[in-house]
């Protein structure tokens, strides 16, 4: 049995994500799930988990994190996610209820590995900034993290700008410490995620057959999916499984390499783009695995049977 704790932006497609994973008890042990400003602002992020995890009926340990990045300003992303993040479902009203642990997700992270007498894998499916300042200020806890899934970056195209992938553009600082961190980093990024696991617009469309969660997910999906749309995606990134999937089922994922990756940390065009060293006389400065391909029937089939699986 894993241990996982999941550190995210919700955010859809982290909802979707965070079902997924929350699907999968005789895999994974979620221990915590953590929050960090990204997609919509901290409070909204974490209200977002809270109204998630009630309405899942789980009970999770919630804490929340960091608000900014570590040296830039928050940019978000309401264009995809809507205004609060998780529009478009009426989540339960005793959300509010649900028990905030800590708001410091890095000492909340640090003392659950500490706690735990197995490693921990990490799946962070949003900016890395609770991440960094965990790896850097707590050094002796590295090799108590077996590994971090990090849905972020990506070796081809960008989405917030032509270079950069959103949680990377968002805190490149905090990629690129995790990156050099030397904890074992397996990367979902845009190469990943639009390219090779997407999903149909008639598939995203099946969600809403699933049952209760699927009604939810397909209700949250829909602000998304049109928001891709309009973009002129038809294939449609359902990025944050990717990380979650990644973990559960790494047998899905055909292929992968290798490389030592760094993120542009400037102010101009290149802002958050990660790039890999291919040189094959390249000094290794890391070395972070990063997913090429999937299976994508296999992988859209276990995302569905997951949600379905609750009812
Ligand atoms: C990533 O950015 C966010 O908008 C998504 O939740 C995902 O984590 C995709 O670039
Ligand atoms: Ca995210």
């Amino acid at each position: 049995m894993k241990k996982v704790i999941m550190d995210c932006d919700p955010g859809i497609d982290d909802a979707i994500a965070l079902t997924v994973l929350l699907a999968h008890p005789e895999i994974a042990e979620v221990i915590g799930v953590t929050t960090v400003g990204g997609n919509v602002t901290l409070n909204y992020v974490t209200q977002n988990a809270k109204k998630l995890l009630t309405f899942l009926g789980s009970k999770a340990e919630l804490a929340s994190g960091q608000a900014e990045p570590l040296v830039k300003e928050i940019e978000t992303a309401g264009e995809i996610h809507g205004k609060t993040g998780m529009e478009g479902y009426d989540f339960p009203a005793e959300s509010e209820d649900y028990p905030l642990t800590s708001e410091n997700a890095v000492t909340f992270i640090h003392d659950k590995l500490v706690a735990s007498d197995d490693k921990v894998d990490i799946v962070a499916t949003a900016p890395l900034t609770n991440i960094a300042l965990l790896l850097k200020t707590f050094p002796e806890i590295h090799d108590k993290i077996d590994k971090i899934y990090v849905m972020g970056g990506s070796t081809l195209q960008g989405n917030i700008t032509l270079a950069a992938e959103f949680n990377a553009y968002v805190d490149p600082e905090a990629a690129q410490i995790v990156f050099d961190s030397g904890v074992d980093v397996v990367l979902s990024g845009l190469n990943l995620t639009e390219n090779k696991a997407f999903m149909t617009m008639d598939e995203i469309k099946s969600i809403k057959e699933l049952g209760e969660v699927g009604v939810m997910a397909s209700s949250i999906l829909d602000f998304y999916a049109s928001a891709e749309l309009e973009k002129g995606m038809t294939k449609i990134p359902i990025h944050d499984a990717c990380a979650v999937i990644s973990m559960l089922n790494p047998g899905l994922f055909t292929k992968s390499h290798n490389y030592s990756i760094d993120v542009a940390t400037t102010n101009d065009q290149f802002r958050g783009m990660t790039y890999p060293d291919r040189r094959v006389y390249a000094e290794e400065k890391n070395s972070v695995k990063v997913l090429e391909d999937v299976d994508r029937d296999a992988f859209v089939k276990y995302l569905l049977d997951s949600i379905k699986s609750y009812s």
